[in-house]
């Protein structure tokens, strides 16, 4: 029998990605998601793509007693965890619901995870948890630094319960420190859908292109930086799910070095505001109405990954490049737009 991996918010934009690996991989999913910013059409998706079905529950996992339920109801063998918020604005206006979410229900999983010994457990960080980083590229030997927002604040708080529990208990974990992730799947049948005004770059730009947004605003051009715009470092989305496939079977193959380990994701390679732009605009041929304003508060001027550790301990690689994974957004755009 394959092994059943339970992906929280699996319906969200890099949990759909995961679960279709998952299934082409060989595993039975089952998803729990509280459609807070997903939808069930996803889960169509994720169908129309592998052939196949994943079970869903919807749980709201700040509810316990559901969680425990679920738990009673399905048996596991590891756990993707993804469910979560992840706007930074608005948790600087919502603290409290951002520690409800993102640590309540962190805490309320690993306590069904451990008295059911449940051992694989994978969680979403971010490499917000470097702040701007005295080195670059970012080892994951990188000191910890202030969180600049409630969001990041859950994210390092979420990889200190998750440390703990693990020196106590059986549990074995892995945290996935992502950098920026975009692309949506190569069939376009799954991608991002933000609701609103989209905050990241990549699904303003998407958005500007098609005619829903005047104009992207870039934020700043005086950073130290060749072109004076900031520097990030932009995964595709597919390749940032394989990660979690490679580390969910370093757990369940037993071949992790500690029972909590802590990995890069990313390209290594940084690109500014407006090579994304430029390459945006060569990928899809459309020209892109932009103008330079002031900068954006809490942004670092350059983040971009050291993947040494995850290549050899993982063996695994971001494999698409900056067109390809801009050329997937925009297909992606175009086809929902449709
Ligand atoms: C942001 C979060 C980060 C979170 C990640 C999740 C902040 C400060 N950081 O990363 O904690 O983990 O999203 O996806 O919000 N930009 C523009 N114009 C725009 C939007 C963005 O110029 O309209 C620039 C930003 O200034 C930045 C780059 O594009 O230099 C990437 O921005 P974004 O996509 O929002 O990601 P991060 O800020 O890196």
């Amino acid at each position: 029998m394959s092994k059943k991996i339970l992906i929280t918010g699996g319906l969200g934009y890099i949990g759909s990605h995961t679960a279709v690996e998952l299934i082409n991989e060989g595993y039975q999913v089952v998803i729990l998601d509280d459609l807070s910013n997903s939808s069930l059409d996803v889960l169509d998706g994720i169908e129309q793509i592998t052939g196949v079905r994943p079970e869903f529950v919807k749980v709201d996992m700040r509810d316990k007693q559901a969680l425990n339920q679920f738990f009673d109801n399905y048996q596991v063998d590891g756990v993707i965890h993804f469910s979560a918020f992840k706007a930074v604005g608005e948790s600087v206006e919502k603290p409290l619901a951002y520690y409800e979410n993102n640590l309540n229900a962190l805490v309320y999983l690993l306590q069904e995870l451990t008295v059911r010994n449940i051992r694989p457990f994978i969680f979403s960080s971010s490499c917000t948890v470097y702040g701007q980083a005295d080195e670059l590229p970012v080892t994951e030997k990188a000191p910890v630094k202030p969180a600049e927002s409630p969001y990041g604040f859950t994210k390092q708080v979420g990889e200190i319960i998750i440390r703990d529990t693990v020196r106590a208990t059986k549990l074995k974990a892995i945290a996935l420190r992502y950098f920026n992730p975009i692309g949506a799947h190569p069939t376009a049948i799954i991608g991002e859908l933000p609701l609103g005004i989209p905050q990241n770059l990549v699904p303003f730009i998407t958005q500007t292109a098609i005619g829903l947004r005047a104009e992207l605003s870039v934020f700043g051009n005086d950073y130290p930086t060749p072109d004076g715009t900031a520097i990030r470092d932009y995964i595709h989305v597919v390749d940032l799910a394989k990660a979690h496939i490679a580390a969910l079977e370093r757990l369940l193959n037993q071949s992790n070095k500690e029972n909590f380990e802590i990995f890069n994701i990313g390209t290594g390679k940084g690109s500014s505001v407006l090579e994304v732009i430029q390459t945006f605009e060569k990928v899809s041929g459309q020209k892109l109405n932009y103008k330079i304003v002031s900068r954006r508060t809490g942004d670092v001027v350059a983040a971009y990954a050291n993947t040494a550790l995850a290549n050899k301990e993982l063996r695994w690689k971001a494999k698409s490049s900056l067109e390809e994974a801009l050329a997937s957004a925009w297909a992606w755009e175009l086809k929902i737009r449709a």
